[in-house]
């Protein structure tokens, strides 16, 4: 059902913003500085996001999960634990995050073309474009990187 996977969704995104903000505090490294601020404005457009959601589930007359214990419960993504990391470690675990994104977004513009439920279909394209568009970048980040060591 669309709205299971819209609260799926919702869920990875709340739990994922979480996981963005704790590296945003422990990065550790020379790129410190690049890193912490680039990290701010991945969560806050998660953060965006998660409203976006939650009011499209309101808007299809359908409950949004509110409560982290719902998030934690189905989530896909796995939180970062309270630890130093390096962006290496941080860039490479948030690129397989970014592809379950890709994956729950993928299914819910497919299933919402099926019923024609085109608004559902049009949102999900924008998450398609702005999670790519992050994969690529990061995947850059992280061939520079590996390039240098
Ligand atoms: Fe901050």
């Amino acid at each position: 059902m669309i709205t299971e996977d819209l609260n799926l969704f919702l869920s990875n995104l709340n739990v994922f913003y979480r996981k963005l903000q704790n590296y945003h505090w422990n990065i550790i490294g020379e790129d410190f500085f690049d890193v912490h601020t680039k990290l701010e404005e991945l969560y806050n457009n998660i953060n965006n996001q998660i409203d976006e959601i939650a009011e499209h589930i309101l808007s299809m007359g359908q409950m949004p999960l509110g409560r982290m214990k719902d998030y934690l419960d189905i989530t896909q993504i796995t939180e970062a634990e309270n630890e130093k990391k390096s962006s290496k470690h941080i860039f490479e675990t948030i690129l397989k995050d970014y592809n379950i994104l890709v994956e729950n977004v993928t299914k819910i513009k497919e299933d919402a073309d099926n019923q024609n439920k085109y608004s559902t279909s049009a949102l999900m394209d924008e998450y398609l474009l702005n999670y790519e568009k992050n994969i690529w970048m990061i995947k850059q980040f992280l061939m520079n990187k590996n390039e240098k060591n």
